[in-house]
């Protein structure tokens, strides 16, 4: 059996800020709301024009990855790409990235867990690569969130805290089982599925339907999210997922290096430092910068830990997620 490895990571974000008093000079929030509640400051938006889309940031982010890696886009067996805003209802991302990448017929799937997508793309990879099936998988989190928002102060709850942008990274076989990733946990539980979602359009509110009915009050097509229970069962289950990896692992907090937690909330990041007893130093945030980016935030958040030195050869790493479905997941990396 095979180990995986993370050989090259890259990030790609829009270059258009949008900051938190860009954000209250069209509705009804403030930049002291949304850093006392969130943390955030800053997020990343597509503009119009500026030629990016899920897939293109996908792009983007995968060629800094495989330069890093040293590989070329010919030698990626598989595609895995985690998205909740893809480019098209069908087909996934992952195919619309291979033919930017000129990858002529390789599997390409997308992994739609949203938040908690990365890990599921992470630990599908490992699998594949465990087995000998697979020798280089190309693992994306991309998301396009600002188009599909409602910017009115009616949708600031859930606008302020969602930015765009992209992460990948290049899982290849080690054959040292005492590198690359050691474990992973996913779970999911449906019973919450409406808690954090976007239900139309959809084969649950077609398109036509939402036509006919001509709504102005129809907010089904912007995303739905109970901020309170997301926020209960965020924290909950970070911990408990957080807790399983290191007894897997027999690590104590204090052998972690770097946590990454999916940047959902610095205020859940803090709850969950304060918990495990980190330093500032063990844990990464970014949130600051880029808002909560999805299925993006672990990638982006892994590739500018590394970009700044916080990885290095034997770091003991920690990655985290809790999402939408609900969805939760952790894995364990020897660098
Ligand atoms: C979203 C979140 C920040 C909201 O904070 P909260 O303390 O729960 O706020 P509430 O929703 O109870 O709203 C409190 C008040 O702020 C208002 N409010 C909501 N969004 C606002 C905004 N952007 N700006 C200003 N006021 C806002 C509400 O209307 C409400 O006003 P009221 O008391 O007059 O009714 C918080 O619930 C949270 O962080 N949840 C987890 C979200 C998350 O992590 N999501 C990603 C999961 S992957």
């Amino acid at each position: 059996m095979y180990n995986s490895k993370i050989i090259g990571l890259g990030k790609y974000v829009p270059e258009n800020v949008v900051s938190n008093d860009d954000l209250s000079s069209i509705m009804d929030t403030s930049d002291e709301w949304i850093r006392e509640r969130t943390g955030i400051e800053n997020r990343r938006h597509i503009k119009k024009g500026d030629g990016n889309s899920t897939a293109i940031m996908g792009y983007k982010a995968s060629i800094i990855a495989l330069k890093r890696a040293n590989i070329q886009p010919k030698e990626i067996d598989l595609i895995l790409f985690a998205t909740l805003s893809p480019d098209y209802y069908f087909p996934g991302s992952g195919v619309i990235l291979q033919e930017l990448l000129n990858i002529e017929a390789c599997p390409a799937m997308d992994i739609r867990n949203q938040c908690s997508g990365f890990i599921y793309a992470l630990t599908t990879a490992d699998q594949f690569i465990k087995t000998g099936m697979y020798k280089n998988i190309l693992v994306v989190g991309s998301e396009n969130h600002s188009g599909g928002l409602d910017m009115s102060s009616r949708g600031r709850g859930v606008s302020v805290i969602f930015g765009d942008g992209a992460g990948a990274a290049i899982l290849s076989r080690e054959e040292n089982n005492k590198k690359g990733i050691q474990s992973s946990f996913i779970y999911s539980e449906g019973k919450y599925a409406k808690e954090l979602s976007l239900i139309g359009p959809s084969t649950n509110r077609w398109v036509p339907e939402i036509l006919d009915e001509n709504d102005p009050e129809d907010i089904s097509y912007f995303p739905y999210m109970n901020g309170q229970m997301v926020f209960k069962h965020a924290v909950v289950r970070f911990s408990e997922v957080i807790q399983e990896v290191l007894n897997k692992n027999k690590w104590s907090s204090e052998d972690i290096d770097l946590l990454i937690p999916h940047q959902a909330n610095l205020r859940i990041s803090q709850f969950i430092q304060k918990k495990f007893k980190l330093s500032e130093n063990q844990v990464f945030n970014n949130i600051m910068k880029y808002g909560n980016t999805t299925a993006a935030s672990i990638p982006i958040a892994l590739s500018e830990a590394w970009e700044q030195g916080r990885i290095n050869n034997g770091s003991k790493i920690v990655l985290a997620a809790f999402g939408s479905g609900f969805t939760w997941g952790s894995t364990s990396v020897v660098w």
